[in-house]
């Protein structure tokens, strides 16, 4: 069976990471790299096994992970759809088993916020791992003392993200440090709603409620208040 480890050492995704990173830099976008890919990854499979799911649905998830944004390579719009393509071709030359790619590429195939919907546990814990890399390190610092763009700023902004399940209280929490003197939470929002949207759903989906915390405050969570 393909483990992550295999992908890892496989020079050609290693290169189409690589690539995608590096057009996506000249393109002004956050830091997309081995880092990102890393990071969603390791995070996509935590919560999955942290949610009880068998280990080869926590593998297959880290796979996903791994690969989700290798359709950048082309171009970044609808880099999901070619990197599904991409990824279940070259799932093929290594020999994985059609199933497991079919629930990779569905799960990479999903992960866009614009096309994208959290369409099974594994589409659900890559999108919560994806929308959840926010932090200071993947701003795309300009090389000149132009002020920098929105994404940037909001990146910059984070000086601490943390993705975590709580198993007890069956709650999916992201809790963010945001310096204010950088950026004006409104900003997040303006570029993080539709991704914080996702999350709520891709944690609906695995059978949890999805916290937002910024600064100690939830911004999403659970209403107490009744009406009536
Ligand atoms: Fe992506
Ligand atoms: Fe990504």
């Amino acid at each position: 069976m393909i483990t992550l480890d295999d992908i890892k050492a496989d020079p050609v995704f290693q290169t189409l990471i690589e690539r995608s990173n590096a057009y996506l830099r000249t393109q002004g976008y956050t830091e997309h790299g081995l880092r990102h890919v890393s990071y969603v990854a390791e995070k996509a499979a935590e919560v999955l096994s942290q949610l009880g799911f068998d280990e080869r649905t926590v593998e297959l998830a880290a796979i996903a992970g791994y690969l989700h944004d290798v359709g950048n390579v082309f171009n970044r719009t609808n880099h999901s759809i070619t990197g599904a393509v991409l990824a279940y071709q070259e799932l093929r030359r290594m020999g994985m088993d059609v199933e497991e790619i079919s629930t990779v590429t569905t799960a990479i195939g999903n992960h866009e916020e614009s096309i994208g919907r959290a369409v099974s546990p594994v589409a659900a814990a890559l999108i919560l791992a994806d929308k959840s890399d926010a932090h200071r390190t993947r701003a795309n610092r300009l090389p000149d003392d132009r002020r920098p763009g929105i994404h940037d700023r909001v990146n910059l902004a984070i000086t601490d993200s943390r993705l975590y399940v709580d198993k007890d209280e069956r709650t999916i929490n992201l809790e963010i440090s945001f310096d204010q003197r950088i950026c004006q939470i409104m900003d997040f929002f303006e570029i993080y709603l539709t991704r914080m949207e996702m999350c709520k759903e891709a944690s609906t989906v695995l059978g949890c409620r999805f916290r937002l915390l910024i600064n100690g405050l939830e911004f999403l969570g659970n209403l107490s208040f009744s009406y009536s």
